[in-house]
């Protein structure tokens, strides 16, 4: 999947562009406040339905206006060109257009455009609680099982079902929802932990390119002791009655990333994070491609901090070598000289809001060793 060319309106202090992209690297350089990370909060957007920065639209929108629009071409594997679009008002309203038609579920767009996100912001992933590394392992769960979005939906109801009878009910009425939770709870248990299976090999891969002197452990907790989940609901009753929340379940899973024995963060240094994360993303992406042969978009913002430049080249190397849609920001020209030298893309320079294509490059040098 490609976006090949993107259509910005009204969003924060970009008033109205259009970017024809390259199939490899887009580069956006420019100074601090210039509309960069913006251009990639339009592109996750036009994918999911919503900022990465902010859950309240009204603050996306530009001041000046009183609604934004993205509109994209996207081509699919296949080399159809589809085309996206979403507006949003600051009363609220949302419009999604696929293929020209109106469209309600997000959803749906979120399989046209399949992201990896990189920010400043992505190192939570490591640093905090087990709800980022869960939604980490559910978002490629969703991109492979077609049941998943649809038995979450249901263990959630179910779940603030039992919740509300665990403080009013006597214990007859709760284990009435019980039966359906645990059948639905243990789908999703299972389905996560077959896409783990398949995730795992490309984990290892990435990381040993990325961090080769670092060796990870991932696993799966799942969220309540070894036994089945409707004994561990029936051990945990009296305990929820009195806590008045559901304390077992897939809902409290862990995706553990451990180094040695101790939580990845408490271990690696920043830079070190960031390429465990990255190599966490990579692994997704190839996870996904090769259970449904679409490629990932990859926005990186500020790609450049916290990484040393040989580091740097390598994950850039990496990147390169999975042909994915590469989306990079930064704030200086000097870091990217080197891309421009080794790879195909496009660079643009962001001012004031204003997007100006600068130079395509064309890679004339040999690339750096490139992982196998
Ligand atoms: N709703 C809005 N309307 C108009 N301008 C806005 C709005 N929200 C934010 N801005 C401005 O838009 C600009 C876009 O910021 P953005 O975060 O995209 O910059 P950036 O190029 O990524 O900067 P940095 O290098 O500091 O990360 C900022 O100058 C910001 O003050
Ligand atoms: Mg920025």
């Amino acid at each position: 999947m490609r976006l090949t060319r993107f259509h910005i309106h009204a969003l924060r202090n970009i008033h109205e562009i259009t970017l024809t992209l390259h199939p490899h690297f887009n580069l956006f350089l420019g100074a601090n406040g210039s509309g960069k990370t913006s251009i990639l909060e339009g592109i996750h957007l036009l994918a999911l339905g919503r900022s990465f920065r902010t859950r309240q639209s009204q603050t996306v929108i530009n001041h000046q206006q009183n609604q934004l629009a993205c509109f994209g071409e996207v081509e699919d594997s296949f080399g159809a060109i589809i085309s996206m679009g979403i507006e949003k008002t600051r009363d609220g309203e949302v419009r999604c257009k696929l293929k020209g038609e109106l469209c309600d579920k997000l959803s749906q767009f979120a399989t046209q455009l399949p992201l990896q996100l990189l920010t400043p912001e992505t190192f939570k992933l490591l640093t905090a609680g087990p709800e980022e590394r869960r939604r980490f392992l559910d978002w490629g769960v969703f991109h492979v099982e077609h049941t998943f979005t649809g038995l979450c939906q249901r263990y959630q109801r179910l779940l603030k079902q039992r919740n509300a009878a665990l403080k009013q009910f006597p214990r007859s009425s709760i284990e009435a929802f019980e039966k359906e939770l645990v059948e639905v709870g243990e789908k999703i248990s299972h389905q996560r932990k077959q896409y783990l299976v398949s995730l795992i090999p490309f984990i290892v891969q990435a990381r040993e390119y990325l961090l080769p002197d670092h060796d990870i452990e991932v696993h799966y907790e799942q969220g309540w002791p070894n036994t089945t989940l409707e004994a561990a609901l029936r051990d945990a009753l009296k305990q929820d009655q009195r806590l008045g929340y559901t304390s077992v379940g897939p809902h409290r899973a862990e995706l553990a990333v451990n180094l040695k024995g101790f939580a990845a963060h408490q271990v690696l240094s920043r830079g070190q994070q960031k390429l465990l994360i990255c190599a966490l993303h990579l692994a997704q992406a190839k996870a996904l491609y090769a259970a449904t042969g679409r490629k990932c978009l990859f926005l990186i913002d500020d790609l450049a901090s916290e990484l040393d430049s040989p580091n740097r080249q390598r994950l850039i190397a990496y990147l390169a070598k999975e042909g994915h849609q590469l989306f990079l920001t930064g704030v200086e020209d000097a870091p990217w000289q080197a891309v421009c030298e080794q790879y195909e893309g496009q660079m643009f320079h962001v001012e004031h809001g204003n997007i100006t294509r600068t130079h395509g490059f064309t890679g004339l040098k040999a690339p750096i060793e490139s992982p196998a």
